[in-house]
């Protein structure tokens, strides 16, 4: 991974540093993105532990001591189909194949443990895709699907990299315009 030594790692509820730290980055990853969810410590805070859960599966990215990045896993349709929720890498850490490298291993464990699938919902809350501000309600949803571009770098496009479709969207999930871009992956052993 261009050069760098970047070590995978389960964040446990015990490994407290690590979760605030996790706290902090997502906090920061997603403040750009207008992010409705994740305005204050406190609810980076909450995120993080649920996703530490022992029944969900939260992997961490460190490089030496640093977490650099992590992501968050549940079951979503019984243990076939599970939710990638959520993925944040530190803003300074960005476009060193972190994000990739978290991805991929995470989907490798759910291979192994049985699983058949991963879905993903990609909110667009200020405008970084041409679904943004569409008639996503009207009868041309497909054809604004089908003819998505990307506007300013919002990341549906970083999961088609990775193998994701998008499969629909929540046309106002976030209020008027502002859509969820439903992405989803089969896994193969
Ligand atoms: C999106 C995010 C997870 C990507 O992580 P990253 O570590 O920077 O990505 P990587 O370096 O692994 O990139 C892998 C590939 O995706 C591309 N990519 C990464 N982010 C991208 C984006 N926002 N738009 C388009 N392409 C992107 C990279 O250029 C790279 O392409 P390449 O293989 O052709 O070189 C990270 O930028 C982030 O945390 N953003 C803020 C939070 C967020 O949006 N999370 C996802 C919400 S669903």
């Amino acid at each position: 991974m261009k050069g760098m030594s970047v070590n995978i790692i389960e964040l446990a509820p015990a490994n407290e540093n690590l979760l605030e730290a996790a706290a902090r980055i997502l906090l920061e990853a997603f403040a750009p993105s207008g992010s409705r969810e994740w305005q204050t410590v406190k609810a980076c805070r909450h995120e993080v532990t649920q996703c530490a859960r022992p029944e969900y599966l939260c992997l961490g990215a460190l490089i030496g001591n640093e977490l650099a990045g992590w992501i968050g896993f549940r079951p979503a349709y019984g243990e076939y189909t599970w939710e990638l929720h959520p993925l944040a890498v530190a803003p300074d850490r960005e476009g060193m194949g972190i994000g990739r490298a978290l991805v991929l291993e995470g989907e490798r464990r759910l291979v192994d443990s049985g699983a058949g699938g991963v879905v993903l919902g990609s909110d667009d809350e200020s405008g970084r895709t041409s679904l943004a501000g569409s008639d996503l309600a009207g009868p041309d949803l497909f054809d604004h699907i089908r003819s998505i571009r990307n506007i300013r770098r919002h990341p549906y496009e970083f999961y088609q990299k990775l193998g994701y479709r998008i499969v629909g969207v929540i046309p106002d999930a976030n209020g008027p315009g502002k859509p969820d871009i439903l992405m989803w992956k089969r896994l193969v052993r």
